[in-house]
């Protein structure tokens, strides 16, 4: 192996010459046309803490497992020269189409170990890092009217002595529909590598990608007999300031997602500017090195979770430092 400096510059040597004209992609991250229904699939990265700085895989906790089995993902060379650990997931995602209450999985019943290991990972405030078509997920918050973004969220929050997971994914994907060069004026005409699905139908590209986080109390027994991608028995309400589901002994987690599809003026080459304006953002010089600082540089925001039942925001134990901001 090469020291992994040498191996940067060729990285970025090897850039260079691939990429003559078209500004900054990525290796291996040129615009990808969907057809409505085509399927998405999400990616994981590692679990990160910026408490510990020691990622662990997203597969070291019972999270669901896609049926394919778990598969090494990384896309281009600079998922790889990052170090980051990409891997596929099971969650899905059709073009266009919004989908509501799916069941992803319930898990077998915990045991005292991956119990205690989940807690742990909790109280170290580890964050979940999903990617769609290369762009991390974007979280919003807001703190005393301040929109905050970061990208990840965390697996869970702590309020008392129970520990809350987050199980239910509230998924929002922006689309910007793709116009074929031969129909638009020049302009528009120069995105690259466009592949070459047939002429004329709609298409569109993925240019943003946000996630809520919710922990919704699931009824597991109500799931015993619903597949992976089936609908949930009940219509799925996703409370992002309150927390439901405490992780227990014995007893099975379910997660469930939804997504929605949203139409965005956000042309291809700009899907990174949503990341550069990012709170906590190192910006290093290079647009092109973006996933590892992307991927670890948003602070744990303690913000303002409440178990259900309770009043929201002034039961919440502050868990740590590193948050949003200035807590008070
Ligand atoms: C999906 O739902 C959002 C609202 O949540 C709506 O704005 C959008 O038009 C819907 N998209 C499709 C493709 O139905
Ligand atoms: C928690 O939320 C569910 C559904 O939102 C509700 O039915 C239940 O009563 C709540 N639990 C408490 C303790 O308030």
């Amino acid at each position: 192996m090469l020291p992994p400096r040498s191996v940067t510059w060729f990285a970025l040597i090897l850039f260079f010459v691939s990429s003559p004209s078209h500004g900054f992609y990525l290796p291996g991250s040129y615009p990808h046309k969907y057809q409505i229904g085509d399927p998405l699939s999400v990616k994981v990265n590692s679990l990160t803490s910026i408490d510990t700085e020691i990622p662990f895989g997203y597969y070291s906790l019972p999270f669901c497992r896609p049926s394919e089995g778990i598969k090494d993902s990384a896309e281009n060379l600079g998922e790889l020269l990052m170090g980051d650990r990409i891997e596929n997931s099971p969650y899905r995602f059709r073009m266009f189409t919004n989908e509501s209450d799916l069941l992803l999985c319930h898990t077998d019943p915990l045991s005292s170990d991956d119990l205690s290991l989940l807690k742990k990972r909790i109280d170290e405030m580890y964050q979940v890092n999903v990617l769609l078509e290369n762009l991390p997920a974007i979280r919003y918050t807001t703190k005393e009217d301040l929109v905050l973004r970061w990208t990840g969220y965390p697996i869970g929050v702590r309020v008392g002595d129970s520990h809350f997971i987050f199980n239910h994914l509230k998924f929002t994907v922006l689309v910007h529909k793709y116009e074929e060069p031969a129909t638009v004026t020049a302009a528009s005409a120069n995105s690259p590598g466009v592949g070459g699905t047939a002429a004329g139908e709609p298409g569109y590209m993925v240019v943003g990608f946000e996630v809520i986080p919710c922990s919704y109390q699931h009824d597991t027994d109500s799931v015993k007999n619903v597949k992976m991608y089936d609908k949930y028995p009940t219509k799925i309400q996703c409370e992002p300031t309150t927390v439901a589901m405490a992780v227990k002994e014995k007893q099975s987690l379910v997660f469930t997602y939804e997504v929605s599809f949203v139409e965005s003026h956000i042309r291809w080459p700009s899907r990174w500017d949503a990341y550069l304006k990012m709170e906590g953002a190192k910006f290093t010089g290079s647009r092109f090195s973006t996933p590892s600082w992307l991927l670890h540089s948003s602070p744990y925001s303690s913000s303002d979770f409440a178990p259900n039942g309770s009043t929201r925001f002034d039961t919440v134990r502050r868990i740590g430092q590193g948050g949003a901001g200035p807590d008070e």
